[in-house]
Protein backbone atom coordinates (compact mmCIF):
# COMPACT_ATOMS: atom_id res chain seq x y z
CA UNK A 1 0.00 0.00 0.00
CA UNK A 2 1.54 3.07 -1.14
CA UNK A 3 1.15 6.53 0.26
CA UNK A 4 -0.75 9.27 -1.84
CA UNK A 5 -0.23 12.81 -1.21
CA UNK A 6 -3.99 14.55 -1.58
CA UNK A 7 -3.86 18.03 -1.59
CA UNK A 8 -7.38 18.86 -1.42
CA UNK A 9 -10.93 17.16 -0.34
CA UNK A 10 -11.54 15.43 -3.42
CA UNK A 11 -14.96 14.41 -4.86
CA UNK A 12 -15.02 11.01 -3.37
CA UNK A 13 -16.43 9.12 -6.56
CA UNK A 14 -13.12 10.07 -8.30
CA UNK A 15 -10.94 8.17 -5.74
CA UNK A 16 -12.15 4.99 -6.03
CA UNK A 17 -9.01 3.59 -8.44
CA UNK A 18 -6.86 4.74 -5.06
CA UNK A 19 -9.08 2.56 -2.94
CA UNK A 20 -5.61 0.25 -2.63
CA UNK A 21 -3.57 2.72 -1.61
CA UNK A 22 -3.21 5.01 1.59
CA UNK A 23 -4.80 8.71 1.27
CA UNK A 24 -3.35 11.22 2.93
CA UNK A 25 -4.47 14.80 3.35
CA UNK A 26 -2.58 17.45 2.71
CA UNK A 27 -1.97 19.82 5.94
CA UNK A 28 -1.85 22.75 5.01
CA UNK A 29 0.46 24.29 8.19
CA UNK A 30 2.92 21.84 6.28
CA UNK A 31 4.91 23.10 3.26
CA UNK A 32 4.29 20.76 0.52
CA UNK A 33 7.86 19.77 -0.12
CA UNK A 34 8.21 18.88 3.71
CA UNK A 35 4.51 17.00 2.84
CA UNK A 36 5.66 15.35 0.23
CA UNK A 37 8.75 13.40 1.86
CA UNK A 38 6.98 10.24 2.60
CA UNK A 39 4.71 9.74 -0.42
CA UNK A 40 5.29 8.27 -3.79
CA UNK A 41 2.66 10.31 -5.93
CA UNK A 42 0.94 13.73 -5.70
CA UNK A 43 -2.98 14.11 -6.66
CA UNK A 44 -3.30 17.78 -7.05
CA UNK A 45 -5.31 20.98 -8.21
CA UNK A 46 -4.31 23.52 -10.55
CA UNK A 47 -4.57 26.28 -7.24
CA UNK A 48 -1.70 24.10 -6.13
CA UNK A 49 1.62 25.31 -6.89
CA UNK A 50 3.89 21.82 -7.58
CA UNK A 51 7.71 23.92 -7.64
CA UNK A 52 11.00 21.70 -7.55
CA UNK A 53 11.24 21.55 -3.51
CA UNK A 54 7.97 18.81 -3.61
CA UNK A 55 9.55 17.59 -6.61
CA UNK A 56 12.83 16.95 -4.95
CA UNK A 57 10.76 14.34 -2.75
CA UNK A 58 13.21 11.17 -2.36
CA UNK A 59 9.99 8.64 -3.01
CA UNK A 60 8.21 10.66 -5.75
CA UNK A 61 7.03 8.71 -9.31
CA UNK A 62 4.02 10.98 -9.74
CA UNK A 63 2.44 14.52 -9.99
CA UNK A 64 -1.40 14.22 -11.32
CA UNK A 65 -3.26 17.22 -11.87
CA UNK A 66 -6.87 17.63 -11.83
CA UNK A 67 -6.92 19.91 -14.16
CA UNK A 68 -6.15 20.19 -18.24
CA UNK A 69 -3.94 23.15 -17.45
CA UNK A 70 -0.73 22.47 -15.75
CA UNK A 71 0.89 25.66 -15.63
CA UNK A 72 1.22 25.49 -11.82
CA UNK A 73 3.88 22.46 -12.05
CA UNK A 74 7.26 23.01 -12.97
CA UNK A 75 6.94 20.00 -15.55
CA UNK A 76 10.26 20.94 -16.66
CA UNK A 77 12.49 20.10 -12.90
CA UNK A 78 9.47 16.85 -13.16
CA UNK A 79 10.90 15.88 -16.45
CA UNK A 80 14.64 16.58 -14.84
CA UNK A 81 13.65 13.70 -12.04
CA UNK A 82 12.38 11.61 -14.44
CA UNK A 83 8.64 12.14 -12.63
CA UNK A 84 5.82 11.53 -14.99
CA UNK A 85 3.02 14.57 -14.80
CA UNK A 86 -0.13 14.07 -15.85
CA UNK A 87 -3.16 16.03 -16.73
CA UNK A 88 -7.04 15.09 -17.67
CA UNK A 89 -7.19 16.02 -20.98
CA UNK A 90 -10.45 15.44 -23.11
CA UNK A 91 -12.66 14.96 -20.48
CA UNK A 92 -14.16 18.87 -19.65
CA UNK A 93 -14.04 20.28 -23.46
CA UNK A 94 -17.63 19.95 -23.37
CA UNK A 95 -18.07 21.66 -20.29
CA UNK A 96 -15.85 24.56 -20.85
CA UNK A 97 -16.75 24.77 -24.36
CA UNK A 98 -20.48 25.74 -22.48
CA UNK A 99 -19.20 28.06 -20.14
CA UNK A 100 -16.94 29.94 -23.18
CA UNK A 101 -20.01 29.97 -24.84
CA UNK A 102 -22.39 31.19 -22.12
CA UNK A 103 -19.69 33.81 -21.84
CA UNK A 104 -20.08 34.74 -25.53
CA UNK A 105 -23.73 35.28 -24.92
CA UNK A 106 -23.38 36.66 -22.18
CA UNK A 107 -21.46 39.92 -23.73
CA UNK A 108 -23.14 40.01 -26.25
CA UNK A 109 -26.14 40.77 -25.23
CA UNK A 110 -25.48 42.47 -21.86
CA UNK A 111 -26.77 40.14 -19.74
CA UNK A 112 -25.12 40.84 -16.37
CA UNK A 113 -25.09 44.73 -16.67
CA UNK A 114 -29.39 43.96 -17.41
CA UNK A 115 -29.40 41.76 -14.76
CA UNK A 116 -27.67 43.89 -12.40
CA UNK A 117 -29.90 46.74 -13.00
CA UNK A 118 -33.19 44.86 -12.96
CA UNK A 119 -31.98 43.71 -9.04
CA UNK A 120 -31.18 47.27 -7.90
CA UNK A 121 -34.52 48.41 -9.06
CA UNK A 122 -32.88 50.56 -12.03
CA UNK A 123 -35.69 48.99 -14.41
CA UNK A 124 -38.25 51.68 -15.16
CA UNK A 125 -39.93 49.34 -18.27
CA UNK A 126 -38.90 47.96 -22.14
CA UNK A 127 -37.35 50.73 -23.47
CA UNK A 128 -36.44 50.62 -27.06
CA UNK A 129 -33.37 51.31 -26.56
CA UNK A 130 -32.44 49.56 -22.96
CA UNK A 131 -29.69 47.22 -23.22
CA UNK A 132 -28.67 47.38 -26.48
CA UNK A 133 -25.93 44.59 -27.17
CA UNK A 134 -24.81 42.96 -30.66
CA UNK A 135 -25.93 39.95 -32.26
CA UNK A 136 -24.11 36.37 -32.20
CA UNK A 137 -25.92 35.28 -35.21
CA UNK A 138 -23.74 36.31 -38.23
CA UNK A 139 -21.04 37.56 -36.21
CA UNK A 140 -17.62 36.30 -36.83
CA UNK A 141 -15.97 34.22 -34.05
CA UNK A 142 -12.47 33.86 -33.93
CA UNK A 143 -10.80 31.58 -32.04
CA UNK A 144 -6.84 31.75 -30.71
CA UNK A 145 -5.91 28.43 -30.19
CA UNK A 146 -7.22 25.59 -31.95
CA UNK A 147 -7.81 22.59 -29.24
CA UNK A 148 -10.12 20.50 -28.54
CA UNK A 149 -11.95 23.21 -26.68
CA UNK A 150 -11.95 25.65 -29.23
CA UNK A 151 -13.33 23.49 -31.26
CA UNK A 152 -15.95 22.20 -28.89
CA UNK A 153 -16.82 26.03 -29.07
CA UNK A 154 -16.62 26.00 -32.70
CA UNK A 155 -19.05 23.61 -32.85
CA UNK A 156 -21.55 25.59 -30.13
CA UNK A 157 -21.26 28.90 -32.19
CA UNK A 158 -22.22 27.33 -36.28
CA UNK A 159 -25.48 26.18 -34.44
CA UNK A 160 -26.12 30.03 -32.97
CA UNK A 161 -25.84 31.14 -36.97
CA UNK A 162 -21.63 32.39 -36.54
CA UNK A 163 -19.11 31.98 -38.74
CA UNK A 164 -15.91 30.56 -37.52
CA UNK A 165 -12.11 31.13 -37.64
CA UNK A 166 -9.19 30.56 -35.80
CA UNK A 167 -5.20 31.26 -35.41
CA UNK A 168 -3.16 28.62 -34.12
CA UNK A 169 1.10 28.44 -34.17
CA UNK A 170 0.71 25.72 -36.31
CA UNK A 171 -1.17 25.93 -39.50
CA UNK A 172 -3.81 23.40 -38.55
CA UNK A 173 -5.10 22.76 -42.24
CA UNK A 174 -8.93 23.18 -41.29
CA UNK A 175 -11.05 25.82 -42.94
CA UNK A 176 -10.96 28.95 -41.59
CA UNK A 177 -7.18 28.93 -40.50
CA UNK A 178 -5.71 32.78 -40.13
CA UNK A 179 -1.96 32.56 -39.99
CA UNK A 180 -1.73 35.96 -38.44
CA UNK A 181 -2.96 36.84 -34.92
CA UNK A 182 -3.36 40.44 -35.82
CA UNK A 183 -5.26 39.77 -38.62
CA UNK A 184 -7.64 37.90 -36.64
CA UNK A 185 -7.94 40.25 -34.15
CA UNK A 186 -8.72 43.19 -36.73
CA UNK A 187 -11.58 40.75 -38.28
CA UNK A 188 -13.51 39.23 -35.59
CA UNK A 189 -16.30 40.33 -33.97
CA UNK A 190 -15.87 37.71 -30.58
CA UNK A 191 -11.92 36.43 -29.80
CA UNK A 192 -12.30 33.58 -27.70
CA UNK A 193 -9.05 32.82 -26.18
CA UNK A 194 -8.08 29.07 -26.31
CA UNK A 195 -4.25 28.92 -25.39
CA UNK A 196 -2.36 27.35 -22.70
CA UNK A 197 -0.41 29.56 -20.20
CA UNK A 198 3.38 29.49 -21.54
CA UNK A 199 5.98 31.96 -21.31
CA UNK A 200 5.04 33.14 -24.78
CA UNK A 201 1.22 33.66 -24.16
CA UNK A 202 1.70 35.49 -21.38
CA UNK A 203 -0.05 38.53 -22.24
CA UNK A 204 -1.01 37.11 -25.56
CA UNK A 205 -3.70 39.61 -25.74
CA UNK A 206 -2.02 43.35 -24.41
CA UNK A 207 -2.71 46.88 -25.47
CA UNK A 208 -1.75 47.00 -28.58
CA UNK A 209 -3.60 43.89 -29.98
CA UNK A 210 -6.90 44.98 -27.86
CA UNK A 211 -6.69 48.45 -30.02
CA UNK A 212 -6.86 46.08 -33.58
CA UNK A 213 -10.37 44.67 -32.30
CA UNK A 214 -13.35 46.67 -33.77
CA UNK A 215 -15.50 48.83 -31.15
CA UNK A 216 -18.32 46.47 -31.48
CA UNK A 217 -16.20 43.58 -30.39
CA UNK A 218 -16.22 40.85 -27.87
CA UNK A 219 -13.63 39.26 -25.97
CA UNK A 220 -14.11 36.15 -23.89
CA UNK A 221 -11.22 33.99 -21.90
CA UNK A 222 -11.90 30.76 -20.59
CA UNK A 223 -8.21 29.94 -20.65
CA UNK A 224 -5.62 31.33 -18.18
CA UNK A 225 -5.86 34.91 -16.39
CA UNK A 226 -2.14 35.87 -17.81
CA UNK A 227 -2.92 35.51 -21.27
CA UNK A 228 -4.62 38.59 -21.28
CA UNK A 229 -3.42 42.14 -20.00
CA UNK A 230 -6.32 42.43 -17.21
CA UNK A 231 -5.83 46.49 -16.54
CA UNK A 232 -5.52 46.76 -20.63
CA UNK A 233 -8.95 45.05 -20.92
CA UNK A 234 -10.62 47.22 -18.09
CA UNK A 235 -8.79 50.48 -19.86
CA UNK A 236 -10.76 49.18 -23.48
CA UNK A 237 -13.71 48.38 -21.96
CA UNK A 238 -14.04 52.04 -20.45
CA UNK A 239 -12.54 54.01 -23.23
CA UNK A 240 -15.24 51.75 -25.80
CA UNK A 241 -12.20 50.22 -27.68
CA UNK A 242 -13.84 47.75 -27.47
CA UNK A 243 -17.99 46.40 -27.15
CA UNK A 244 -17.66 43.71 -23.78
CA UNK A 245 -16.34 40.79 -22.67
CA UNK A 246 -16.31 37.92 -20.63
CA UNK A 247 -14.05 36.27 -18.14
CA UNK A 248 -13.75 33.21 -16.12
CA UNK A 249 -9.80 33.09 -15.07
CA UNK A 250 -7.82 35.67 -13.60
CA UNK A 251 -3.99 36.55 -13.05
CA UNK A 252 -3.51 35.70 -9.34
CA UNK A 253 -6.79 33.50 -9.09
CA UNK A 254 -8.99 34.31 -6.47
CA UNK A 255 -7.86 37.83 -6.48
CA UNK A 256 -9.54 39.84 -9.38
CA UNK A 257 -7.82 43.49 -10.36
CA UNK A 258 -10.10 46.11 -9.07
CA UNK A 259 -10.06 47.95 -12.39
CA UNK A 260 -11.72 44.72 -13.96
CA UNK A 261 -14.60 44.87 -11.23
CA UNK A 262 -15.51 48.61 -12.44
CA UNK A 263 -14.91 47.71 -15.98
CA UNK A 264 -18.15 48.43 -17.82
CA UNK A 265 -19.67 45.60 -20.37
CA UNK A 266 -17.79 42.90 -18.44
CA UNK A 267 -19.14 39.73 -17.21
CA UNK A 268 -17.53 38.17 -14.83
CA UNK A 269 -17.15 34.40 -13.87
CA UNK A 270 -15.24 32.21 -10.80
CA UNK A 271 -12.92 30.16 -12.66
CA UNK A 272 -15.91 27.83 -13.50
CA UNK A 273 -14.82 26.54 -16.58
CA UNK A 274 -15.43 22.77 -16.11
CA UNK A 275 -17.48 22.99 -13.12
CA UNK A 276 -20.38 19.97 -13.87
CA UNK A 277 -20.74 17.60 -10.90
CA UNK A 278 -19.84 14.78 -13.56
CA UNK A 279 -17.45 16.49 -15.33
CA UNK A 280 -15.47 17.08 -12.16
CA UNK A 281 -15.79 13.75 -10.69
CA UNK A 282 -14.59 12.24 -14.40
CA UNK A 283 -11.44 14.69 -14.02
CA UNK A 284 -10.56 13.21 -10.50
CA UNK A 285 -10.94 9.70 -11.83
CA UNK A 286 -8.72 9.94 -14.38
CA UNK A 287 -6.36 11.87 -12.22
CA UNK A 288 -6.49 8.73 -9.96
CA UNK A 289 -6.28 6.06 -12.72
CA UNK A 290 -3.12 7.80 -13.58
CA UNK A 291 -1.57 7.57 -10.34
CA UNK A 292 -2.75 3.73 -9.80
CA UNK A 293 -1.31 3.09 -13.48
CA UNK A 294 2.13 4.29 -12.63
CA UNK A 295 2.29 2.88 -9.13
CA UNK A 296 0.84 -0.37 -10.76
CA UNK A 297 4.34 0.19 -13.04
CA UNK A 298 2.31 0.91 -16.32
CA UNK A 299 2.75 4.07 -18.23
CA UNK A 300 0.42 7.10 -16.76
CA UNK A 301 -2.64 6.95 -19.44
CA UNK A 302 -2.55 11.26 -19.82
CA UNK A 303 0.89 12.48 -19.70
CA UNK A 304 1.97 15.78 -20.27
CA UNK A 305 4.95 16.21 -22.52
CA UNK A 306 7.52 18.71 -21.84
C1 LIG B 1 -9.21 24.35 -15.72
O1 LIG B 1 -8.95 25.50 -15.80
C2 LIG B 1 -8.35 23.30 -16.16
O2 LIG B 1 -7.23 23.57 -16.62
O3 LIG B 1 -8.77 22.14 -16.08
Amino acid sequence: MARVLVTSPMLEDGLAPLADHELVSWDRSVPLPEAAQDVVAILCLLTDRIDAGALAAPGLKVVANVAVGYDNIDVAAAAARGIPVTNTPGLLDETTADTAFALVLAACRRTTDAEAALRAGEWAGWALDGFLGVDVHGALLGLVGYGRIARAVERRALGFGMRVHHHARHNTGADGYVAMLDDLLVTADVVSLHVPLTPDTQHLIDARRLSLMKPSAVLVNTARGPVLDEVALADALAAGQIFAAGLDVYDGEPAVHPSLLAAPHLTLLPHIGSATRATRVAMVRLAAENIAAVLAGHDPLTPVTV
